[in-house]
């Protein structure tokens, strides 16, 4: 019987929601994030739920702190079944004000965290044929304008799983990708961009969802059930999706139209 996760950014937001959708099912759970206060708080609320297991700091841009987390689980858990990498930071601006470490910064956590993430893993889930669930965002589909580094490396997400969803078949290991639009949670605190307005714009937009991330974690953990591999939360990014598949220049004029607006309201410094 599968019941060990790990999930990375498990001290707030979606990834403390997706502790507590597994904690519901009785699941052993192993938490990672670098926020440690966050993190003992979504254990508490996971006893609560009805899960167990333990929480450890883990900066997902440090590979050898992602091995030790394996390890950990191996030496707690005797293996791992799933793993979420959830962990992620915001970040916007236009291409011509970003500075190459913004974009250095962003790959690091939102890329190459789940990169490192899924290789560390990898030899404790072939030996469960196990699963990975990799959080990307609507922006791996969609490039909305003013955020091209953020699209960038949840568009790596994106490839990433479904070149692993292709190679690891054969090895039993199942891999899942969500792609939420924008959600009210802790992600404004890690912002970074060379424009404060453009701060406040993602702020309104987090604001706006019509779902919440308990909402989210419940639609994971419905889809990873049923198998889906591309997972989209949201009923408009769903529609926004099937817009781009089918007429993607209509959807190119329509983000046009959205950067010359953004660009009246946060204009360049
Ligand atoms: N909130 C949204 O609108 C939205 C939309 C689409 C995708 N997402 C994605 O969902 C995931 C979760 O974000 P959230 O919205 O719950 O935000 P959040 O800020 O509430 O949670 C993210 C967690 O990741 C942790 N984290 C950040 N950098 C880390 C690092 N280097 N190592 C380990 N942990 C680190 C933070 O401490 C935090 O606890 C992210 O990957 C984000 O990109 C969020």
């Amino acid at each position: 019987m599968q019941n060990r996760i790990m999930i990375t950014g498990a001290g707030s937001g979606l990834g403390r929601e997706i502790a507590l959708r597994w904690a519901h099912e009785g699941w052993r759970l192993a938490l990672a994030d670098v926020n440690e206060a966050g993190l003992r708080e979504t254990l508490e609320l996971a006893r609560e739920a009805g899960g167990e297991g333990f929480v450890q700091r883990c900066d997902v841009r440090d590979y050898s702190q992602l091995t030790a987390l394996a390890q950990a689980c191996e030496e707690r858990f005797g293996g791992i079944d799933v793993i979420v990498n959830n962990a992620g930071v915001a970040s916007g601006g236009f291409f011509a004000e970003l500075s190459l470490e913004d974009w250095d910064w962003q790959i690091a956590v939102n890329l190459m965290g789940v990169v490192k993430g899924c290789k560390a893993f990898l030899p404790l889930l072939e030996r469960s044929k196990g699963r990975i669930i990799n959080i990307a965002s609507m922006a791996a589909l969609m490039q909305g304008p003013g955020m091209s580094n953020y699209n960038v490396a949840k568009a790596g997400v994106l490839a990433l799983s479904e070149s692993l969803l292709v190679e690891l078949r054969q090895l039993q290991v199942a891999v899942h990708v969500v792609c939420p639009s924008f959600f009210q949670t802790n992600l404004l605190d890690s912002f970074r961009g060379p424009n404060p307005a453009m701060k406040a714009q993602v702020g309104k937009l987090l604001e706006g969802s019509p779902i919440s991330a308990v909402d989210i974690a419940a639609y994971i953990h419905r889809q990873v059930a049923a198998g889906e591999f591309l997972i989209l939360p949201h009923e408009a990014g769903r529609q926004a999706w099937q817009l781009k598949c089918e007429a993607p220049a209509r959807l190119y004029d329509e983000m046009a139209e959205v950067a010359v607006k953004m660009r009246a309201k946060a204009p360049a410094r």
